[in-house]
């Protein structure tokens, strides 16, 4: 029984949110995704030699500090709960994306309405998570 209990608190823990995969995401997608996960910009000056190899480094050291790749369970610094905070913190504080990402899309930028929305659902999925730590 214990087992199955634990089990399930896995599953639901590990298992991609709904409203992360129907509203999250794709707010994601082309500010935070073409770094930290699979997304692929299409932009007319990324098959530019020299842009392609710096855009592929920033990449990888974007995925070496945050891979959003797998939708859930994220890999990042600390705990999971740890990673959602210092996303949400990222966005409210416009660290990210960073600045030589944000200027040349100026129109990919969130409004605030949107922006609000993700610092608030990532920062109460935190809680959420801290909890589920705690519980442990
Ligand atoms: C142009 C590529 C690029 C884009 C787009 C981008 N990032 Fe990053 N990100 C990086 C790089 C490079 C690092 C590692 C170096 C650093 O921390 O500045 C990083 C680090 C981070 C970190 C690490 C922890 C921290 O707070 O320092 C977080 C969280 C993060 N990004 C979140 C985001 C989010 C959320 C978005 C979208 C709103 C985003 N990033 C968009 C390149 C990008």
């Amino acid at each position: 029984m214990k087992l199955l209990v634990s089990l399930t608190f896995i599953s639901l823990s590990l298992a991609a949110d709904s409203v992360y995969l129907e509203r999250v995401k794709p707010l994601l997608e082309k500010n935070c995704l073409s770094c930290h996960g699979d997304y692929h910009l299409e932009t007319w000056y990324r098959g530019l030699p020299i842009i392609e190899n710096i855009i592929k480094d920033h990449q990888k050291e974007a995925k070496s500090k945050l891979d959003l790749t797998n939708d859930s369970f994220f890999k990042g610094k600390g705990s999971q709960a740890d990673i959602y905070w210092s996303i949400a913190r990222s966005i409210e504080s416009d660290r990210m994306p960073p600045y030589y990402f944000k200027y040349p899309h100026l129109d990919l930028q969130f409004n605030d309405s949107d922006k609000k929305f993700l610092v608030e659902w990532f920062k109460n999925k935190s809680k959420e998570l801290m909890q589920e730590e705690d519980e442990k």
